[in-house]
């Protein structure tokens, strides 16, 4: 059975959930190569493969483990692998895509990579709201465990929280410990799970998608995993594009192609005003639509990749409205544990608002650039990065209209939504917004209707 065209390598064009289906696909070889290899082949071919992390950051995979492996070694630690699934992120829904079409890839993934960091225990840290991603895991792990494949039984689902911060790795680590979603001072690999004095660990947190990745990088080599994507950015991505797009929906391509691709000639967007990755970085306007969305070209423009989740807002939109949109959301999301992001990205929402509302003044936007510098002051964690960006991108690259809107309401009639993705039908494509979100305050409770 053929799951995949030229292009794809994750998500199949049909949902692959019974194991003999995936077994019949060639799926299971990458697991079954690790009766041939030792450890070090294997963590060579992850890192010779270029493999970088689609979680957000882009970092190298390879890399990631073997410094795992290595200070694990040097100083005796227990090792915990976290499949990190929260898929918090707005504009984005790959990661619940590729769990729901494909389960056995992602699982297979998080075994070899369980195998190759020596972890004694795997987590996988899901949202209870993702209802049929989880019921989708659940069956193949079931499945998986009961076909015997290695590491399985170690492997446990997490249900956790809906909040933003679920998805930080170190805020992860505290659910999978029963607590609430909030960062950490410490990265997961000096600091892992259940750590104490008796019990010395640290922990491998890596995204769904890039477990994914695996397998078949395991199986069939990093030059077959080269043939996709560029140099420094290989393989594919599977980019979720919403908003003001005629073909919303998960569309699997190679890093490095230009984003213009993505937005107009597979999207069909319509005169669109900005696209944005996600809610944590900057608003794309159309003139860097040439850039060709991998990490480095993406970064040298100051815009990001992120973890490709794409929404675009058309010329209906006013900018200042979409900005005081997506900075509350960081406001409501930010845990409150350092004071600059609390008082920040509130203080930052406030003055958009009243922007937005044709109470600004002059005085307003030296005000927002001097907030924008000082919100990520002793961070925790990268939530305020996010603010920043939005708010810089905001100025410069649409200073005309910013400026034009100070002491006059605003002339849109169009309310932008947070592109927080419930749903995505894997067969329409048609994407669904949670409806609830305008709701919720900063101390995570909802307003009543
Ligand atoms: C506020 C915030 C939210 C994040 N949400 C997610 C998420 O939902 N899923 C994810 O994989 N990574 C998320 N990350 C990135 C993770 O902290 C971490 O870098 C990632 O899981 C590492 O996996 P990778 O190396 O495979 O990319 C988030 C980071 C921040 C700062
Ligand atoms: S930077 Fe913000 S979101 Fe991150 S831990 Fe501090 S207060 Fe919480």
């Amino acid at each position: 059975m053929a799951l995949f065209d030229d292009v794809s390598r994750l998500l199949p064009n049909q949902p692959v959930t019974d194991l003999d289906d995936y077994v019949g696909a060639g799926g299971g070889a990458g697991l079954a190569e690790l009766l041939e290899i030792d450890r070090d082949e294997l963590v060579a071919r992850v890192a010779d493969s270029g493999l970088r992390g689609r979680g957000g950051a882009g970092f190298g995979t390879g890399t990631k483990w073997r410094s795992i492996i290595d200070t694990a070694t040097a100083e005796d630690l227990a090792v915990a692998l976290v499949v990190n699934a929260a898929e918090g992120e707005p504009g984005t829904y790959k990661d619940r895509a590729l769990m729901r079409w494909n389960p056995f890839q992602v699982l297979e993934g998080a075994l070899i990579a369980r195998y190759a960091v020596g972890a004694s225990r795997v987590f996988i840290g899901l949202k209870e709201r993702a209802t049929e991603a989880r019921a989708s895991m659940a069956g193949a792990l079931a499945a998986a465990r009961e076909a015997g494949w290695p590491g399985a039984d170690v492997v446990e689902l997490v249900a956790g929280p809906d909040e933003y911060l679920y998805g930080e790795e170190t805020a992860m680590l505290e659910v999978v410990e029963g607590d609430l979603p909030m960062p950490r001072h410490v990265a997961p690999y000096i600091n892992g799970l259940f750590t104490g004095t008796a019990n010395p660990s640290l922990a491998l947190v890596n995204n769904v998608e890039t477990l994914a990745n695996v397998p078949a990088i395991v199986a069939r080599g990093p030059d077959w995993f080269r043939s996709q994507g560029t140099d420094d950015s290989p393989g594919t991505m599977v980019f979720t594009l919403s908003g003001d797009v005629e073909s919303p929906g998960c569309w699997e391509l190679p890093l490095g192609v230009p984003l213009d691709t993505l937005v107009t000639d597979i999207g069909g967007a319509v005169d669109p005003k900005l696209a944005i990755s996600g809610i944590s970085s900057a608003l794309i306007p159309p003139d860097l639509f040439a850039t060709p969305a991998d990490f480095d070209a993406m970064a040298d423009a100051g815009i990001g990749l992120g973890s490709a989740g794409f929404v675009v807002y058309d010329r209906s939109h006013c900018v200042v409205r979409i900005a005081a949109t997506l900075s509350r959301f960081l406001s409501v999301e930010s845990c409150g544990q350092c004071n600059a992001c609390s008082l920040g990205t509130s203080e930052i929402t406030a003055l958009l608002e009243r922007i937005d509302a044709g109470d600004g003044e002059p005085a307003d936007l030296e005000e927002l650039a001097t907030r924008a510098t000082k919100v990520t002051d002793l961070q925790r964690c990268a939530l305020p990065t996010g603010e920043q960006l939005l708010v810089v991108s905001l100025l410069e690259s649409f200073t005309e209209e910013v400026r034009d809107h100070l002491g006059t309401p605003c002339w849109s009639e169009r309310d932008p939504m947070v592109p927080k993705i419930t749903d995505v039908d894997l067969a329409t494509g048609e994407v669904t917004f949670d409806p609830t979100y305008h709701r919720k305050r900063e101390d995570w409770t909802y307003a009543p209707e």
